[in-house]
């Protein structure tokens, strides 16, 4: 959900000042956007958002059947144009409530990759706007080892009847934004980020040779479910996902060759897709070009909607282009800003051009 939270931020530089809060205006829109309520299978508010700012500015824009939001600009070269579907996934990792027992306590199951360390103490918040908080069974558990099954949300209510919540309710993790300079913090960062780097390429991209879909997807964090059913419906020629990926940047942390400030990070490798080398070298080399930092990306665990959209019908080239972030499915997912301004210079100088794989 939206909220309408007073915030207080230190002051910026002058020429970044927006009129509303002090925030640079691509920093409120990731607040705006990172603050809406949306686990997966409850992407409404945030589709309703971003078809607010992107109507006007695309030929075509239609939702599927499960809710994927598909938007289309139209290319200027002869037909048939090529399409180029670029996705980022609407939906965050969440909570389900499973049972509420007589005292109102809420028992839940994980909605995608929710890990318990992260929890306790920590606050969601349902559709309904109610907060709720993690608590652990003191008994059976300690500091350092907690699961899931041994946690319960506490929603203030002192019965079962006096609930708003009831079983198949849902929750996102509730953090609001913090402006840290050039790092920026909120829950959600995966993938609302990419989100945004999507709206952002679209506004700036004055025009292209071939259609761009962009397409902002639904469940990603359950199974890839939204990227698999619009890459089937669009048939791109080329597709490439924006999303997160791990740093190895902090106090020991596992080895990975990915620090926040360096550039975006164009993947080779995940747990679920090689990615096409053309497009791999397509997005280098166009970064060398625009003199636009970047990283290569190898990363051990986890994968994105890169992987379904490479497999659709008779395959896909893919890529993906990748947001440096800590604490990953945490509610505090830091992103350096820059790589985010990066990451919309690199999307919108590989598509004003004509996109051709050699
Ligand atoms: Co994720
Ligand atoms: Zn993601």
């Amino acid at each position: 959900m939206a909220t309408a939270k007073k915030a207080i931020h230190f002051p910026l530089m002058e020429n970044e000042e927006s009129k509303s809060n002090g925030l640079h205006p691509l920093k409120d829109l990731t607040k705006r956007i990172t603050e809406i309520f949306g686990p997966s299978g409850h992407e409404q508010l945030v589709r309703d958002f971003i078809r607010d700012e992107i109507k006007g500015m695309v030929d075509e824009i239609r939702v599927d059947a499960l809710g994927n939001l598909i938007a289309r600009k139209k290319g200027t070269g002869a037909t048939p144009r090529k399409k180029i579907m670029l996705a980022a996934h609407m939906d965050e990792i969440g909570v389900i409530v499973t049972h509420v027992d007589e005292k109102g306590f809420l028992r839940f199951a994980p909605i995608g990759g929710v890990n318990p360390i992260n929890l306790n103490g920590s606050r969601c918040r349902f559709a309904n706007g109610v907060t709720g908080v993690f608590g652990r069974e003191v008994k059976n558990t300690s500091n350092t080892e907690v699961k899931l099954d041994k946690m319960f949300i506490d929603v203030g209510a002192t019965n079962a009847v006096d609930s708003t919540i009831g079983v198949g309710d849902a929750a996102g993790f509730w953090r609001d934004f913090a402006d840290l300079g050039d790092r920026i913090v909120s829950k959600a960062m995966d993938d609302r980020i990419g989100c945004v780097v999507l709206i952002e390429t679209l506004k700036q991209l004055k025009k292209s040779i071939d259609d761009v879909y962009f397409v902002f997807t639904v469940q990603e964090e359950v199974g890839l479910r939204g990227a698999t059913t619009s890459a089937f419906g669009v048939q791109p020629d080329l597709a490439i996902a924006v999303d997160v990926t791990g740093t190895g940047d902090t106090p020991e942390a596992n080895r990975m060759a990915i620090a926040l400030g360096k550039g975006p990070a164009i993947k080779v490798k995940d747990s679920g897709m090689l990615a096409h080398p053309a497009v791999k070298n397509l997005l280098a080399d166009t970064a060398k070009e625009a003199k636009i930092p970047y990283q290569f990306e190898v990363l051990v665990g986890g994968t994105t909607d890169a992987m379904a959209m490479q497999t659709t019908r008779e395959g896909v080239p893919a890529g993906c282009l990748s947001i440096p972030t800590r604490y990953i499915h945490s509610p505090s997912e830091m992103v350096d800003f820059n790589d985010v301004q990066n990451a919309v210079k690199l999307l919108v100088a590989t598509l004003s051009k004509a996109v051709r794989l050699e």
